[in-house]
């Protein structure tokens, strides 16, 4: 069956590696993430929005992650990412998902709390596990200046207040890094990330992982990520490869053929992540 992301995340920060949460957005999406990771033999979680979980239909998303759990042999987590409506996520929790993100960072530290707060209690009860997030990611522009992007980036101390009084299983930190790709990868905060690794005993999750040096994730694993979430490195060349097929091929018309392309693509890139994360043969 899917599991929660309690287990498989503290098993990372044990050991020191990362489990890679890949956001999927259909059928092919999600075949292809599952058998790179049944390659690897890596555990992973497959990662849905709100807005994927309205576009594919939630009995749809938790049916397709059950039956891909049943069929591979490795630790699979559904995950509800960046939710910020408390009812949607109950919504999720109800109908079987056993691992959901509350996004409140856009709020005040106060109100951040209060919701998150409310998610992780509601989520204790019904045996799911919680994400927050304290901080805000980085926009598309680089050129931020300096001090407006330290009062963006996660303060250690607050990070600490805001796991105790919430009770969240795993946290969202900002550090620079922002959703997308990026004109020039950003330079992240790692002192920022070291002190609120030594102070915040729970797994801290890195958002925004597309465009990111391969050496910069892994020494942001060292510091204390446990979760590496990628999005658009799956989503522009998934799409990519679908343009290609159809330039080369203009009359084609079946998706049986189309999509092999894309999904091979998806598949790999997926191996690739797994070795950066250091999670092949951890299940
Ligand atoms: P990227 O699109 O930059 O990979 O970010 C993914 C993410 O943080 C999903 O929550
Ligand atoms: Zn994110
Ligand atoms: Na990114």
């Amino acid at each position: 069956d899917i599991v929660s992301t309690k287990k498989i995340l503290l098993d990372a920060k044990r050991k020191k590696y990362a489990v890679p949460a890949f956001n999927i957005h259909n059928l092919e999406t999600l075949q292809a993430v599952l058998e790179g990771a049944w390659e690897m033999k890596s555990p992973v979680i497959i990662a849905t929005t709100p807005g994927t979980i309205k576009y594919a239909g939630m009995d749809y998303m938790i049916a397709m992650a059950k039956v891909g759990a049943k069929k591979y042999n490795i630790p699979i987590a559904l995950h509800l990412d960046h939710c910020e409506d408390i009812e949607f996520l109950k919504e999720c929790i109800y109908a079987g998902y056993k691992s959901v993100m509350i996004d409140a960072s856009k709020l005040e530290f106060e109100e951040n709390i209060k919701i998150s707060k409310e998610a992780s209690k509601f989520a204790y009860k019904n045996e799911a596990t919680v994400e927050g997030e304290l901080g805000k990611l980085c926009g598309q522009e680089d050129d931020i200046i300096v001090d407006r992007k330290d009062a963006m980036l996660t303060n250690p101390d607050a990070a600490l207040e805001f796991v105790k009084r919430t009770g969240v299983d795993s946290l969202a930190v900002a550090i620079g890094t922002a959703h997308g790709i990026y004109k020039f990868e950003p330079k992240l905060d790692f002192d920022r990330l070291l002190k609120i690794s030594r102070i915040v005993e729970i797994p801290l999750v890195l958002h925004g992982a597309s465009g990111i040096s391969d050496n910069s994730i892994k020494r942001s694993i060292e510091l204390g990520i446990c979760k590496v979430n990628i999005a658009t490195e799956l989503k522009i060349p998934f799409s990519d490869e679908i343009k290609t097929y159809f330039s080369e091929n203009p009359k084609e018309n079946d998706p049986r053929k189309y999509f092999n392309p894309a999904k091979e693509r998806v598949k790999n890139i997926v191996k690739k992540k797994i070795l950066v994360c250091g999670s092949a043969n951890r299940k």
